[in-house]
């Protein structure tokens, strides 16, 4: 009796063995190279996930499978996304920090019956590109749009721009014109960098001649941007009175202990600040930063993929863990919830995040630490990039 007691039992965790899936996430981002930090915080967010949420929805097993592009490079994010479908038959895509590495993957998403969540990059037409395509990071329409009247609030009305040269930063600079002449201000001049520029002496002097009162600039965030507002600086223009109107991503909290003094006051608009104030931001920031091991290293791309992992437990519980892309994208379209940024929906149209997007300057606070201290909401901002998208 008991031997037959044993075998059923056996038989039972067998069978429920048999129907308790591996469900496989394939994460691409820069996990080497000059941009390694910012695919740490990746994994950083997804393992705060985990620690808050287990690594189990409705029975199955979530299991990440990660994959590095150093630097943007299309088609080695797309080989990678191939072999991430076919060898090791992933039923969900994530991650990706730079837009063209999200844009070559996206093609592969309808043939796979695979979702992919942009846990980063930030040009409006990559949830354009497919139906299968959900984002919970921002784009630089939706954080660049607030800045252009923060600026003319505060009297400016000639400014230049400088953008790096490629999807986001072009949106960014057509974004701050559009936004700025809806103000009644003036871009007097736009430069545009190549994405590999990390000498930018030669600039700020042409922000100089110029003669404009402000300067936009949007750089991807790693070492570039560290060195942009370094250059501003030390190159006498803050000291000049030029004000530096940027988005969040000039001001990581990851570089602001580098920019020490020379930081403060600086004022960007973003959609996250490790400082919110809010528990469930507590929580997050807890978890992610016993993940990442230094709390110094703390930055942006892990709530963009924090939140994704919440999107990705959603498609899971709605699929029943089988892989059927369509349905998993239509369970999450108009989902709503607190994210450690503040309130935010996966809009249904257009499948990406609408969120609030803060007015922040760097401060510091009673134990000398440098922080994006939040001072205006921009509540409940959609894309105003997606009208702008080309159909
Ligand atoms: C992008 O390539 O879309 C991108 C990368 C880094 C950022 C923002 C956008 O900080």
């Amino acid at each position: 009796m008991k031997k037959l007691f044993t075998i059923a039992l056996a038989f039972a965790a067998m069978s429920s063995a048999a129907w308790a899936e591996t469900i496989k996430v394939g994460v691409v981002g820069p996990f080497s190279g000059p941009f390694a930090l910012q695919g740490k915080n990746f994994k950083a967010g997804i393992d705060a996930w985990f620690a808050l949420n287990g690594n189990k929805v409705g029975g199955n097993d979530i299991q990440i499978v990660y994959r590095d592009v150093p630097q943007a490079d299309p088609a080695r994010s797309k080989a990678l996304a191939q072999e991430l479908v076919v060898r090791e038959g992933v039923q969900y895509l994530a991650g990706f920090y730079f837009t063209p590495d999200a844009m070559a993957a996206t093609a592969l998403l309808q043939q796979a019956n695979v979702p992919m969540v942009v846990m980063n990059a930030a040009t409006s037409a990559i949830v354009a590109a497919s139906p299968q395509v959900l984002r919970t990071s921002f784009t630089t329409w939706q954080t660049t749009t607030p800045i252009a009247k923060v600026a003319k609030d505060q009297g400016v009305t000639k400014v230049i721009t400088l953008v790096s040269d490629y999807g986001p930063g072009i949106d960014a600079e057509t974004a701050f014109k559009t936004a700025f002449a809806k103000e009644g201000g003036q871009v007097v001049e736009s430069v545009r960098m190549p994405l590999s520029t990390n000498d930018f002496a030669p600039l700020m002097q042409r922000i100089k001649d110029s003669g404009a009162q402000g300067l936009f600039t949007f750089l991807p965030s790693g070492p570039p941007t560290l060195a942009f507002v370094k250059a501003f600086n030390d190159n006498g223009l803050k000291a000049a009175g030029v004000k530096f109107y940027a988005t969040g991503d000039l001001t990581q909290e990851s570089d602001l202990p580098a920019l020490g003094e020379a930081g403060l006051g600086l004022q960007t608009t973003f959609h996250y600040a490790v400082s919110h104030d809010s528990p469930e931001n507590k929580a997050f920031v807890a978890a992610a930063e016993k993940a990442i091991g230094n709390p110094a290293e703390l930055s942006f791309p892990a709530v963009g993929a924090f939140d994704g992992m919440y999107v990705i437990s959603k498609m899971i519980e709605a699929t029943g863990g089988k892989q059927d892309a369509k349905k998993a994208v239509e369970a999450v379209k108009g989902l709503s919830w607190i994210s450690p940024r503040g309130p935010v929906t996966i809009d249904a149209e257009s499948r990406h995040i609408t969120e609030n997007i803060y007015l922040r300057e760097v401060a510091k606070d009673a134990n000398g630490k440098y922080y994006n201290k939040e001072i205006q909401t921009f509540e409940k901002q959609g894309d105003p990039g997606l009208a702008f998208v080309k159909k």
